[in-house]
């Protein structure tokens, strides 16, 4: 299709506000998007074929329609939290769509998105617009891309946030997404490019005690998803309990004899002995990793590479603050998954046995430099998200 015969489709489709976004009429697919941007981002890429879409906050589910016809897409997917009062008109708009409704900032859509277990080559981010929102948008699909998979960014001019995102994207901070081109001067669409990940050498370790064995499948399933640059040794602490299940084929596995009952210390020191150098991570069985930590991680180690522990914030299930980041370390500051600390630093430090051990482990380490610890406060970890 030409330029023209897409903005014509686009204008026949109809506009949730003539005031706000332009259009013809009022209406029909109630599309949010201004007709001109969206027409040349469309034509822009409509140089590939692609197979399978993402809308991330599709209201009506017109613009996801357009981006269906005007492409030739098979198949189209949509995850949306129907909080906008149009999402009812989705089921005639868009009716062969694979919906999954809820937060897509929560721990539940990446298990979702481990079931569809579908590689995306073309996403449209357009629910929250703010920075915190596309920035774990775009990680938690991250998983989830083609090689070469398109990524389109919407209202970049709506909020301060999602402009600082782009400018982000554009000075290459968050590799291996690509500014590639902008279209509009109204509310914009950006449109960003998925490298294939570089792995990068950084000796990365995650010490997971376990005595629950179901969740074991999980944390191997989330292992052979993500992540993408590091290439961490998992270590499993397991307890007797959970020997029968054979499905750790990547994690190096300790089988625990000790203590039960101790809160996990006594299972991570365990995991300790078996890590000399390089970087440790924390994460308990019911924690799902985010899969923004090894991006952020990265970034921090190359901006400040004297710093010896980093502190990132924690989510709980649904995306919402459980522990931010900010100094000092201490009670309900901090959580076990959320720092990410050297190996060399750690010493002969070692885990309590009792319920506070998350704090004072923790604790007992930044008092002895406070100075050597980084805290960003960016979300990491999905606090309990497993139970
Ligand atoms: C701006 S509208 C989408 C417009 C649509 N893409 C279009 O072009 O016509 C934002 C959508 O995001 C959804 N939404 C808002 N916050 C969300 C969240 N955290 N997770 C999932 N969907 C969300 C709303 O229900 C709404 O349907």
């Amino acid at each position: 299709m030409t330029r023209d015969e897409i903005l014509g489709l686009i204008l026949k489709a109809g506009s949730e506000s003539l005031a706000v976004f332009g259009g013809e009429f009022e209406g029909g697919w109630h599309i949010q998007q201004v007709p001109e941007e969206l027409a040349d981002a469309l034509h822009y890429l409509s140089d590939r074929n692609y197979t399978n879409y993402l809308e991330v906050g599709a209201a009506a589910g017109g613009t996801a329609r357009l981006f269906k016809e005007a492409l030739g897409i098979e198949n189209v997917y949509v995850i949306d939290n129907n909080s906008h009062p149009r999402t009812a008109l989705r089921k005639q708009i868009l009716p062969d769509a694979v919906e999954w409704i809820g937060n897509a900032r929560s721990s539940q859509a990446i298990l979702q998105l481990m079931q569809w277990n579908v590689k995306f080559d073309l996403v449209l981010l357009d629910a929250e617009h703010h920075y915190d929102g596309v920035f774990q948008y775009l990680w938690i699909i991250a998983p989830f891309l083609a090689k070469d998979a398109v990524v389109c960014v919407h209202d970049i001019f709506s909020d301060p946030g999602t402009l600082h995102f782009w400018r982000e994207i554009q000075l290459g901070l968050w590799s291996p997404a690509k500014a590639d081109r902008f279209f509009g001067t109204r509310l914009g669409i950006g449109i960003i490019r998925w490298d294939e990940p570089k792995r990068v050498p950084v000796p990365f370790h995650i010490i997971t005690p376990t005595c629950r064995p179901a969740l074991l499948e999980t944390i191997d399933r989330v292992f052979s998803v993500y992540p993408m640059r590091l290439s961490p040794r998992w270590h499993v602490i397991a307890e007797p309990a959970c020997r029968e299940f054979d499905c750790l084929s990547h994690v190096h596995e300790v089988i625990f004899d000790g203590q039960p009952g101790s809160w996990g210390g006594a299972q991570r020191n365990v995991g300790l002995e078996s890590v000399d150098s390089g970087w440790v991570y924390f994460l308990d069985d019911d924690n799902l990793l985010h899969p923004a930590l090894e991006h952020v991680f990265l970034r921090s180690i190359s901006l400040q590479p004297k710093k010896k522990a980093w502190a990132f914030r924690q989510v709980d299930k649904n995306g919402e603050v459980w522990v931010a980041a900010n100094p000092p370390v201490g009670f309900r500051r901090v959580d076990t998954g959320s720092v990410v600390i050297d190996r060399k630093f750690i010493g002969e430090e070692r885990w309590d046995y009792n319920y506070t051990a998350d704090v004072t482990f923790y604790e007992r380490l930044y008092r002895k430099s406070p100075e050597s610890w980084g805290f960003i406060d960016i979300p990491c970890c999905f606090y309990n998200a497993l139970r």
